[in-house]
């Protein structure tokens, strides 16, 4: 992690008010719309969604799953979350802190989300919030994120190296197989932008 978790929490409360309308291109897009597609819940599912920022993912699966779980570090973006759900009358969601290496929840998942936030953690802490996925008992995890499909270009969009540690394809694979999953599918938005889907084997 480049900046520690106070300083990615801190920066994206400064900037919770403004982010949805700051999410305006066809990639971020693309992946929203991808993960929420490979999630697919069902009425009995409880689905987890870590860096859930503003609840993109969270509220857009409420409603096809029994409760979604939105965990965060930022207080900013979860309270615009709340703010959200409360407006759509989305009753089946709660957002509440919980970090990637700590999600702060009890009990089994059955589907763990996760888009455009993992790629602040190190390929190491990466590993380790890998295995604090798996511990959850999940028989998917789905991935939307920033990841290096070729060699890292930090003069390509959606790659800041101050800010962001995104990890190569092959490494997240090697540690999603390592915990038990299988990659059942990979799909490349742009070079440095993609969505993995890992299925229980
Ligand atoms: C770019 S936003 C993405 C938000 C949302 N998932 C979306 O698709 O719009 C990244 C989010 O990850 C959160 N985040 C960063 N590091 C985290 C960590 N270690 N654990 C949990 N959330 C984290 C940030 O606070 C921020 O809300």
């Amino acid at each position: 992690m480049k900046k520690t978790i106070e300083e990615h929490a801190n920066r994206f409360s400064d900037i919770a008010g403004d982010y949805d309308d700051s999410q305006d291109s066809e990639e971020y897009r693309a992946c929203v719309s991808l993960v929420v597609d490979h999630a697919d819940p069902g009425a009995n599912d409880t689905v987890l969604d870590l860096g859930t920022g503003t609840g993109a993912i969270a509220l857009a699966l409420a409603p096809g799953a029994e409760r979604v779980i939105g965990r965060d570090i930022s207080e900013g973006m979860l309270d615009e979350a709340r703010t959200k759900a409360e407006e759509n009358g989305i009753e089946n969601v709660e957002f509440g802190e919980g970090r990637f290496r700590d999600p702060n929840v009890d009990g089994e998942v059955d589907i763990v989300v996760s888009n455009f936030a993992m790629h602040h953690l190190s390929d190491e802490e990466k590993r380790e919030a890998i295995e604090a996925i798996a511990e959850l008992g999940p028989r998917k995890f789905v991935l939307g994120d920033v990841m290096f499909f070729g060699l890292p270009d930090p003069k390509e969009p959606f790659y800041s190296p101050e800010v962001d540690d995104p990890s190569t394809v092959g490494h997240l694979a090697d540690v999603l197989t390592d915990n038990g999953f299988s990659l059942t599918a990979v799909e490349r938005v742009h070079e440095q932008v993609g969505v993995l889907v890992a299925e229980r084997t």
